[in-house]
Protein backbone atom coordinates (compact mmCIF):
# COMPACT_ATOMS: atom_id res chain seq x y z
CA UNK A 1 0.00 0.00 0.00
CA UNK A 2 1.29 3.27 -0.74
CA UNK A 3 2.54 5.29 2.16
CA UNK A 4 0.06 8.25 2.49
CA UNK A 5 1.29 11.81 2.21
CA UNK A 6 0.91 13.83 5.17
CA UNK A 7 1.47 17.51 5.47
CA UNK A 8 1.08 19.89 8.20
CA UNK A 9 0.95 23.60 7.46
CA UNK A 10 1.34 26.03 9.59
CA UNK A 11 -0.13 29.38 9.50
CA UNK A 12 -3.16 31.63 10.04
CA UNK A 13 -6.36 30.42 9.29
CA UNK A 14 -9.29 31.95 7.22
CA UNK A 15 -12.15 30.91 5.85
CA UNK A 16 -15.74 30.87 6.27
CA UNK A 17 -18.56 28.59 8.38
CA UNK A 18 -21.27 30.35 7.16
CA UNK A 19 -22.59 33.66 4.51
CA UNK A 20 -21.43 36.86 6.33
CA UNK A 21 -24.21 39.07 4.97
CA UNK A 22 -23.37 41.44 2.30
CA UNK A 23 -22.35 44.98 3.97
CA UNK A 24 -21.90 44.33 7.83
CA UNK A 25 -18.52 43.48 8.93
CA UNK A 26 -19.19 43.83 12.45
CA UNK A 27 -22.61 42.00 12.95
CA UNK A 28 -22.98 38.98 14.22
CA UNK A 29 -23.81 37.22 11.07
CA UNK A 30 -20.36 38.20 10.03
CA UNK A 31 -18.71 37.38 13.34
CA UNK A 32 -20.40 34.22 13.62
CA UNK A 33 -19.00 33.41 9.77
CA UNK A 34 -16.01 34.17 9.72
CA UNK A 35 -13.61 32.09 11.26
CA UNK A 36 -9.95 33.00 11.98
CA UNK A 37 -7.48 30.73 13.74
CA UNK A 38 -4.43 32.43 14.10
CA UNK A 39 -0.82 29.68 14.45
CA UNK A 40 -2.55 26.72 13.21
CA UNK A 41 -1.55 23.76 11.68
CA UNK A 42 -3.66 22.35 8.80
CA UNK A 43 -3.24 18.52 8.34
CA UNK A 44 -3.67 17.42 5.16
CA UNK A 45 -2.94 13.69 3.93
CA UNK A 46 -3.18 12.35 0.34
CA UNK A 47 -4.80 15.57 -0.64
CA UNK A 48 -7.71 16.17 1.30
CA UNK A 49 -7.90 18.76 4.59
CA UNK A 50 -8.34 16.29 8.12
CA UNK A 51 -7.98 18.51 10.72
CA UNK A 52 -7.07 21.76 11.90
CA UNK A 53 -5.28 22.78 15.50
CA UNK A 54 -3.58 25.22 17.44
CA UNK A 55 0.09 24.84 17.38
CA UNK A 56 0.12 25.50 21.08
CA UNK A 57 -1.71 22.13 21.75
CA UNK A 58 -0.30 20.19 18.56
CA UNK A 59 3.24 19.02 17.68
CA UNK A 60 2.61 16.89 14.57
CA UNK A 61 4.80 13.72 14.79
CA UNK A 62 7.69 12.41 12.53
CA UNK A 63 5.27 11.27 9.94
CA UNK A 64 3.95 14.44 9.35
CA UNK A 65 5.76 16.76 6.74
CA UNK A 66 5.80 20.05 8.03
CA UNK A 67 5.87 23.62 6.01
CA UNK A 68 6.08 26.21 8.58
CA UNK A 69 4.43 30.27 7.31
CA UNK A 70 4.06 31.56 10.57
CA UNK A 71 2.45 34.96 10.54
CA UNK A 72 1.13 34.16 7.01
CA UNK A 73 -2.49 33.87 5.64
CA UNK A 74 -3.86 29.99 4.98
CA UNK A 75 -6.75 30.83 2.66
CA UNK A 76 -8.87 28.94 0.38
CA UNK A 77 -7.92 29.35 -3.02
CA UNK A 78 -9.81 31.58 -5.05
CA UNK A 79 -13.00 30.28 -7.16
CA UNK A 80 -13.38 32.47 -10.72
CA UNK A 81 -16.70 32.00 -11.70
CA UNK A 82 -16.44 33.08 -15.63
CA UNK A 83 -13.35 33.51 -17.52
CA UNK A 84 -12.28 33.27 -21.25
CA UNK A 85 -9.01 31.41 -21.90
CA UNK A 86 -8.42 32.33 -25.52
CA UNK A 87 -8.76 36.13 -24.59
CA UNK A 88 -5.59 36.33 -22.56
CA UNK A 89 -4.39 37.66 -26.25
CA UNK A 90 -6.84 40.78 -25.90
CA UNK A 91 -6.84 41.81 -22.09
CA UNK A 92 -6.75 46.22 -22.15
CA UNK A 93 -7.79 46.42 -25.64
CA UNK A 94 -8.09 49.59 -26.81
CA UNK A 95 -11.51 51.82 -27.50
CA UNK A 96 -15.20 49.61 -27.96
CA UNK A 97 -18.49 48.58 -26.07
CA UNK A 98 -19.05 45.00 -26.47
CA UNK A 99 -20.25 43.94 -29.61
CA UNK A 100 -17.55 46.08 -30.98
CA UNK A 101 -14.87 44.92 -28.34
CA UNK A 102 -15.77 41.07 -29.36
CA UNK A 103 -15.61 41.93 -33.15
CA UNK A 104 -12.73 43.73 -33.66
CA UNK A 105 -10.85 42.28 -30.85
CA UNK A 106 -11.43 38.70 -29.30
CA UNK A 107 -13.14 36.78 -32.27
CA UNK A 108 -9.43 37.18 -34.72
CA UNK A 109 -7.56 35.88 -31.36
CA UNK A 110 -10.31 32.97 -30.65
CA UNK A 111 -9.33 31.81 -33.92
CA UNK A 112 -6.16 31.43 -33.60
CA UNK A 113 -6.90 28.76 -31.31
CA UNK A 114 -8.01 26.15 -34.39
CA UNK A 115 -4.18 25.68 -33.71
CA UNK A 116 -4.02 22.58 -31.11
CA UNK A 117 -0.76 23.58 -30.50
CA UNK A 118 -1.44 27.08 -29.88
CA UNK A 119 -4.38 26.20 -28.31
CA UNK A 120 -1.60 24.17 -25.81
CA UNK A 121 0.53 26.70 -25.14
CA UNK A 122 -2.05 29.19 -24.30
CA UNK A 123 -4.04 26.45 -22.22
CA UNK A 124 -0.52 26.30 -20.25
CA UNK A 125 0.08 29.67 -19.45
CA UNK A 126 -3.71 30.14 -18.63
CA UNK A 127 -3.23 27.74 -16.51
CA UNK A 128 -0.22 28.64 -14.50
CA UNK A 129 -1.36 32.44 -14.70
CA UNK A 130 -4.70 31.61 -12.46
CA UNK A 131 -2.03 29.43 -10.11
CA UNK A 132 0.30 32.47 -9.68
CA UNK A 133 -3.34 34.69 -8.91
CA UNK A 134 -4.12 32.32 -5.76
CA UNK A 135 -6.73 30.66 -8.24
CA UNK A 136 -7.42 27.24 -7.99
CA UNK A 137 -10.97 26.65 -9.70
CA UNK A 138 -12.31 28.57 -12.72
CA UNK A 139 -15.20 28.16 -15.14
CA UNK A 140 -13.71 28.73 -18.19
CA UNK A 141 -15.04 29.32 -21.95
CA UNK A 142 -12.21 27.69 -23.95
CA UNK A 143 -13.27 28.52 -28.05
CA UNK A 144 -15.37 26.78 -30.25
CA UNK A 145 -12.88 24.65 -31.06
CA UNK A 146 -12.97 21.24 -29.89
CA UNK A 147 -8.77 21.12 -29.63
CA UNK A 148 -8.86 23.99 -27.72
CA UNK A 149 -10.87 22.45 -25.03
CA UNK A 150 -9.12 19.14 -24.81
CA UNK A 151 -5.98 21.40 -24.12
CA UNK A 152 -7.40 23.17 -21.09
CA UNK A 153 -9.16 19.56 -19.92
CA UNK A 154 -5.12 18.55 -20.10
CA UNK A 155 -3.76 21.01 -18.55
CA UNK A 156 -6.02 21.37 -15.57
CA UNK A 157 -5.96 17.31 -14.85
CA UNK A 158 -2.35 16.95 -15.20
CA UNK A 159 -2.09 20.22 -11.91
CA UNK A 160 -4.88 17.98 -10.32
CA UNK A 161 -7.21 20.97 -10.60
CA UNK A 162 -11.16 21.57 -10.83
CA UNK A 163 -11.84 22.85 -13.94
CA UNK A 164 -15.21 23.54 -15.52
CA UNK A 165 -15.24 24.30 -18.95
CA UNK A 166 -17.07 23.54 -22.35
CA UNK A 167 -16.76 23.90 -26.19
CA UNK A 168 -18.37 27.49 -26.96
CA UNK A 169 -21.14 27.18 -29.45
CA UNK A 170 -21.92 29.46 -32.11
CA UNK A 171 -23.69 29.12 -35.06
CA UNK A 172 -24.64 32.68 -36.19
CA UNK A 173 -23.35 36.53 -36.45
CA UNK A 174 -19.62 35.73 -35.36
CA UNK A 175 -16.78 35.06 -38.41
CA UNK A 176 -17.59 31.73 -40.61
CA UNK A 177 -14.39 30.31 -38.73
CA UNK A 178 -15.95 30.47 -35.43
CA UNK A 179 -19.26 28.93 -36.84
CA UNK A 180 -20.89 25.48 -35.74
CA UNK A 181 -22.04 24.58 -39.45
CA UNK A 182 -23.62 21.53 -38.81
CA UNK A 183 -25.25 20.27 -35.63
CA UNK A 184 -25.14 16.68 -35.97
CA UNK A 185 -21.12 17.37 -36.20
CA UNK A 186 -21.35 19.70 -32.92
CA UNK A 187 -23.68 17.06 -30.98
CA UNK A 188 -21.10 14.11 -31.70
CA UNK A 189 -18.01 16.62 -30.48
CA UNK A 190 -20.05 17.55 -27.01
CA UNK A 191 -20.96 14.08 -26.72
CA UNK A 192 -17.25 13.11 -27.04
CA UNK A 193 -16.12 16.14 -25.04
CA UNK A 194 -19.12 14.76 -22.27
CA UNK A 195 -17.88 10.66 -22.39
CA UNK A 196 -14.35 12.08 -22.12
CA UNK A 197 -13.67 14.37 -19.76
CA UNK A 198 -16.78 14.87 -17.68
CA UNK A 199 -15.62 13.36 -14.27
CA UNK A 200 -12.28 13.06 -15.22
CA UNK A 201 -10.06 14.31 -12.38
CA UNK A 202 -11.21 17.24 -11.22
CA UNK A 203 -12.85 18.43 -14.93
CA UNK A 204 -16.10 18.99 -15.22
CA UNK A 205 -18.15 19.88 -18.59
CA UNK A 206 -20.21 22.90 -19.24
CA UNK A 207 -22.48 23.44 -22.30
CA UNK A 208 -21.05 26.45 -23.64
CA UNK A 209 -23.49 28.69 -25.82
CA UNK A 210 -21.76 31.69 -26.06
CA UNK A 211 -24.55 34.32 -25.72
CA UNK A 212 -28.20 34.39 -27.33
CA UNK A 213 -27.06 36.70 -30.16
CA UNK A 214 -25.10 33.70 -31.27
CA UNK A 215 -26.70 31.07 -31.32
CA UNK A 216 -29.92 30.31 -33.00
CA UNK A 217 -33.29 29.40 -31.17
CA UNK A 218 -32.21 25.42 -32.60
CA UNK A 219 -28.46 25.56 -31.08
CA UNK A 220 -30.46 26.57 -28.15
CA UNK A 221 -32.93 23.57 -28.40
CA UNK A 222 -29.40 21.76 -28.72
CA UNK A 223 -27.57 23.03 -25.67
CA UNK A 224 -30.46 22.11 -23.92
CA UNK A 225 -30.52 18.46 -24.94
CA UNK A 226 -27.17 18.56 -24.53
CA UNK A 227 -27.70 19.25 -20.77
CA UNK A 228 -29.22 16.01 -20.68
CA UNK A 229 -26.19 13.75 -21.04
CA UNK A 230 -25.11 13.93 -17.29
CA UNK A 231 -27.12 14.88 -14.73
CA UNK A 232 -24.54 17.38 -13.06
CA UNK A 233 -23.45 18.94 -16.18
CA UNK A 234 -22.94 22.94 -16.07
CA UNK A 235 -24.29 25.50 -17.95
CA UNK A 236 -22.71 28.80 -18.52
CA UNK A 237 -23.42 31.88 -20.82
CA UNK A 238 -24.12 35.18 -21.14
CA UNK A 239 -26.54 37.52 -20.30
CA UNK A 240 -27.46 41.48 -20.05
CA UNK A 241 -24.58 42.66 -20.38
CA UNK A 242 -24.11 45.58 -22.23
CA UNK A 243 -27.60 47.76 -23.50
CA UNK A 244 -26.81 47.47 -27.51
CA UNK A 245 -26.22 44.07 -26.82
CA UNK A 246 -29.91 43.40 -25.31
CA UNK A 247 -31.44 45.44 -28.22
CA UNK A 248 -30.29 42.91 -30.56
CA UNK A 249 -31.24 40.04 -28.65
CA UNK A 250 -34.42 41.24 -28.59
CA UNK A 251 -34.90 41.84 -32.04
CA UNK A 252 -33.62 37.96 -32.80
CA UNK A 253 -36.06 36.65 -30.20
CA UNK A 254 -39.23 39.28 -30.31
CA UNK A 255 -40.88 36.45 -28.61
CA UNK A 256 -39.31 36.44 -25.33
CA UNK A 257 -40.60 38.53 -22.36
CA UNK A 258 -36.46 39.78 -21.61
CA UNK A 259 -33.18 38.15 -22.52
CA UNK A 260 -32.76 36.13 -20.05
CA UNK A 261 -36.46 35.11 -20.74
CA UNK A 262 -34.57 33.53 -23.76
CA UNK A 263 -32.75 31.19 -21.99
CA UNK A 264 -35.68 30.58 -19.33
CA UNK A 265 -37.98 29.30 -22.87
CA UNK A 266 -35.41 26.96 -23.99
CA UNK A 267 -34.85 25.48 -20.45
CA UNK A 268 -31.51 26.46 -19.68
CA UNK A 269 -31.92 27.93 -16.85
CA UNK A 270 -31.41 25.20 -13.75
CA UNK A 271 -29.07 25.42 -10.47
CA UNK A 272 -25.89 24.51 -12.26
CA UNK A 273 -26.38 27.40 -14.76
CA UNK A 274 -24.03 30.23 -14.68
CA UNK A 275 -24.91 33.26 -16.10
CA UNK A 276 -22.00 36.42 -17.00
CA UNK A 277 -23.08 40.06 -15.84
CA UNK A 278 -26.98 40.17 -15.63
CA UNK A 279 -26.28 43.93 -14.95
CA UNK A 280 -29.25 44.83 -16.82
CA UNK A 281 -32.26 42.34 -15.64
CA UNK A 282 -35.81 43.11 -13.96
CA UNK A 283 -36.95 42.06 -11.13
CA UNK A 284 -39.25 39.14 -12.98
CA UNK A 285 -35.51 37.67 -14.20
CA UNK A 286 -34.29 37.95 -10.47
CA UNK A 287 -37.45 35.69 -9.25
CA UNK A 288 -36.68 33.46 -12.30
CA UNK A 289 -32.88 33.64 -11.31
CA UNK A 290 -33.87 32.23 -7.99
CA UNK A 291 -36.90 29.61 -8.88
CA UNK A 292 -34.38 28.11 -10.69
CA UNK A 293 -31.50 28.16 -8.76
CA UNK A 294 -29.23 30.08 -11.34
CA UNK A 295 -25.81 32.06 -9.95
CA UNK A 296 -24.96 35.09 -11.38
CA UNK A 297 -21.33 36.05 -12.26
CA UNK A 298 -20.47 39.74 -11.41
CA UNK A 299 -17.79 40.49 -13.26
CA UNK A 300 -16.88 44.31 -11.97
CA UNK A 301 -13.61 44.29 -13.95
CA UNK A 302 -14.82 43.31 -17.22
CA UNK A 303 -18.31 45.70 -16.71
CA UNK A 304 -16.09 48.78 -16.34
CA UNK A 305 -13.19 48.32 -18.56
CA UNK A 306 -16.08 47.87 -21.44
CA UNK A 307 -18.26 50.37 -20.22
CA UNK A 308 -21.41 47.84 -19.44
CA UNK A 309 -22.81 49.20 -16.21
CA UNK A 310 -23.09 49.12 -12.63
CA UNK A 311 -23.74 45.36 -11.21
CA UNK A 312 -26.31 45.71 -8.43
CA UNK A 313 -25.17 43.05 -5.81
CA UNK A 314 -27.58 44.15 -2.83
CA UNK A 315 -30.64 43.95 -5.40
CA UNK A 316 -29.53 40.10 -6.74
CA UNK A 317 -29.13 39.13 -3.04
CA UNK A 318 -32.46 40.82 -1.64
CA UNK A 319 -34.04 37.92 -5.09
CA UNK A 320 -32.50 35.36 -3.58
CA UNK A 321 -29.86 35.12 -6.33
CA UNK A 322 -26.66 33.77 -5.56
CA UNK A 323 -23.61 36.07 -6.76
CA UNK A 324 -20.06 35.09 -7.47
CA UNK A 325 -17.30 37.05 -8.19
CA UNK A 326 -14.80 36.45 -11.62
CA UNK A 327 -12.94 38.17 -14.11
CA UNK A 328 -13.98 37.77 -17.18
CA UNK A 329 -10.86 38.31 -18.91
CA UNK A 330 -10.30 39.95 -21.54
CA UNK A 331 -13.18 41.81 -21.07
CA UNK A 332 -11.72 42.29 -17.56
CA UNK A 333 -7.81 43.54 -17.32
CA UNK A 334 -6.70 40.82 -15.30
CA UNK A 335 -6.87 37.29 -13.74
CA UNK A 336 -6.88 38.53 -9.71
CA UNK A 337 -9.40 37.96 -7.44
CA UNK A 338 -8.33 40.43 -5.46
CA UNK A 339 -8.37 43.54 -7.91
CA UNK A 340 -11.67 41.91 -9.01
CA UNK A 341 -12.89 41.86 -5.00
CA UNK A 342 -11.91 45.97 -5.15
CA UNK A 343 -13.62 46.63 -8.16
CA UNK A 344 -16.63 44.91 -6.89
CA UNK A 345 -16.45 47.43 -3.93
CA UNK A 346 -16.22 50.14 -6.29
CA UNK A 347 -19.01 49.35 -8.60
CA UNK A 348 -21.29 48.87 -5.27
CA UNK A 349 -20.01 52.08 -4.17
CA UNK A 350 -20.95 53.71 -7.18
CA UNK A 351 -24.51 52.77 -6.70
CA UNK A 352 -24.68 54.19 -3.11
CA UNK A 353 -23.80 50.47 -1.29
CA UNK A 354 -20.88 49.12 0.62
CA UNK A 355 -19.38 45.14 0.72
CA UNK A 356 -17.59 44.03 3.52
CA UNK A 357 -14.24 42.32 3.32
CA UNK A 358 -16.01 39.64 4.15
CA UNK A 359 -18.63 39.18 1.44
CA UNK A 360 -16.05 39.90 -1.04
CA UNK A 361 -13.67 36.83 0.41
CA UNK A 362 -17.15 34.95 0.82
CA UNK A 363 -18.43 35.41 -2.58
CA UNK A 364 -14.58 34.22 -3.95
CA UNK A 365 -14.27 31.34 -2.10
CA UNK A 366 -17.44 29.45 0.41
CA UNK A 367 -20.03 31.19 -1.93
CA UNK A 368 -19.08 30.06 -5.09
CA UNK A 369 -18.30 26.74 -3.73
CA UNK A 370 -21.59 26.31 -2.68
CA UNK A 371 -23.45 28.27 -5.83
CA UNK A 372 -21.51 25.66 -8.19
CA UNK A 373 -22.35 22.44 -5.26
CA UNK A 374 -18.92 21.76 -4.59
CA UNK A 375 -18.84 22.79 -1.02
CA UNK A 376 -17.66 19.19 -0.23
CA UNK A 377 -14.93 19.81 -2.09
CA UNK A 378 -13.77 23.54 -2.54
CA UNK A 379 -14.17 26.56 -1.14
CA UNK A 380 -13.05 26.08 2.62
CA UNK A 381 -10.56 24.52 4.72
CA UNK A 382 -12.94 22.37 6.40
CA UNK A 383 -11.80 18.64 7.07
CA UNK A 384 -13.35 16.77 3.90
CA UNK A 385 -12.31 19.40 1.50
CA UNK A 386 -9.31 19.23 -0.97
CA UNK A 387 -6.72 21.08 -0.20
CA UNK A 388 -6.99 23.89 -3.09
CA UNK A 389 -5.57 26.44 -0.42
CA UNK A 390 -3.20 29.83 -0.79
CA UNK A 391 -0.49 31.28 1.57
CA UNK A 392 -0.41 34.96 1.67
CA UNK A 393 1.73 37.49 3.23
CA UNK A 394 -0.63 40.05 4.63
CA UNK A 395 1.74 43.02 2.86
CA UNK A 396 5.04 42.68 1.20
CA UNK A 397 5.58 46.62 -0.21
CA UNK A 398 6.59 48.99 2.33
CA UNK A 399 2.87 51.11 2.28
CA UNK A 400 1.22 47.98 2.42
CA UNK A 401 3.44 47.10 5.42
CA UNK A 402 2.73 50.61 6.59
CA UNK A 403 -1.28 50.28 6.25
CA UNK A 404 -1.78 46.73 7.73
CA UNK A 405 0.24 47.60 10.72
CA UNK A 406 -1.84 50.32 11.95
CA UNK A 407 -4.96 48.35 11.43
CA UNK A 408 -7.31 47.74 14.33
CA UNK A 409 -8.92 44.90 13.51
CA UNK A 410 -9.01 41.75 11.21
CA UNK A 411 -11.98 43.20 9.20
CA UNK A 412 -9.43 46.27 8.41
CA UNK A 413 -6.28 44.25 7.96
CA UNK A 414 -8.23 42.27 5.40
CA UNK A 415 -10.06 45.00 3.44
CA UNK A 416 -7.39 46.76 2.68
CA UNK A 417 -5.16 43.82 1.93
CA UNK A 418 -7.86 43.04 -0.83
CA UNK A 419 -7.91 46.79 -2.15
CA UNK A 420 -4.37 47.87 -1.99
CA UNK A 421 -1.81 44.94 -2.21
CA UNK A 422 -1.45 42.83 -5.25
CA UNK A 423 -0.53 39.39 -6.25
CA UNK A 424 3.06 40.06 -4.85
CA UNK A 425 1.83 39.07 -1.72
CA UNK A 426 1.26 35.49 -2.97
CA UNK A 427 3.88 33.01 -1.73
CA UNK A 428 2.68 29.81 -2.59
CA UNK A 429 -0.62 28.04 -3.88
CA UNK A 430 -1.66 24.35 -3.64
CA UNK A 431 -4.15 22.09 -5.46
CA UNK A 432 -5.39 19.16 -3.96
CA UNK A 433 -2.44 18.77 -1.82
CA UNK A 434 -0.15 19.54 -4.35
CA UNK A 435 1.81 22.72 -4.46
CA UNK A 436 1.59 24.01 -7.58
CA UNK A 437 3.01 27.62 -7.20
CA UNK A 438 5.65 29.00 -5.35
CA UNK A 439 6.83 32.87 -5.38
CA UNK A 440 10.48 32.92 -6.61
CA UNK A 441 12.22 35.68 -3.69
N1 LIG B 1 -20.72 38.21 -24.60
C1 LIG B 1 -20.54 37.29 -25.55
N2 LIG B 1 -19.25 36.90 -25.63
C2 LIG B 1 -18.59 37.60 -24.69
C3 LIG B 1 -17.23 37.65 -24.28
O1 LIG B 1 -16.36 36.96 -24.79
N3 LIG B 1 -16.94 38.52 -23.27
C4 LIG B 1 -17.89 39.28 -22.67
N4 LIG B 1 -17.53 40.10 -21.70
N5 LIG B 1 -19.17 39.26 -23.05
C5 LIG B 1 -19.52 38.43 -24.04
ZN1 LIG C 1 -17.43 36.49 -20.67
Amino acid sequence: MKTPTRIALRGDLLDFTADPGLSQPHDDAARAAVRWRPDHWLLVENGRIVDAQPVSSLQPGEDWKRIEHPGRWILPGFIDTHVHSAQVDVIGSWGSELLDWLSTHTYPAEQRMADPVLALQNSQLFVHALLSHGTTTACVFPTVHAASCEALYETAKAKGMRMIAGKVLMDRHAPEALLDDNPQKTAQICVDLVERWHGQGRVAVAITPRFAATSSPQQLQQAAELMRLAPDLYLQTHVAENRAEIDWVAQLYPEARSYLDVYDRHGLLGPRSILAHGIWLDDADRAALHKAGAQIAFCPSSNLFLGSGLFDWAQARDAGVAVTLASDVGGGTHLSMRRTMLAAYQVQAMRGGRVSAWALLHAATRGAAQALHLSDEIGTLQPGCLADITIWDSAVHPLSQRRQSVARDLHEQLFAWVTSGDESDLVETWVAGVRQFVRLD
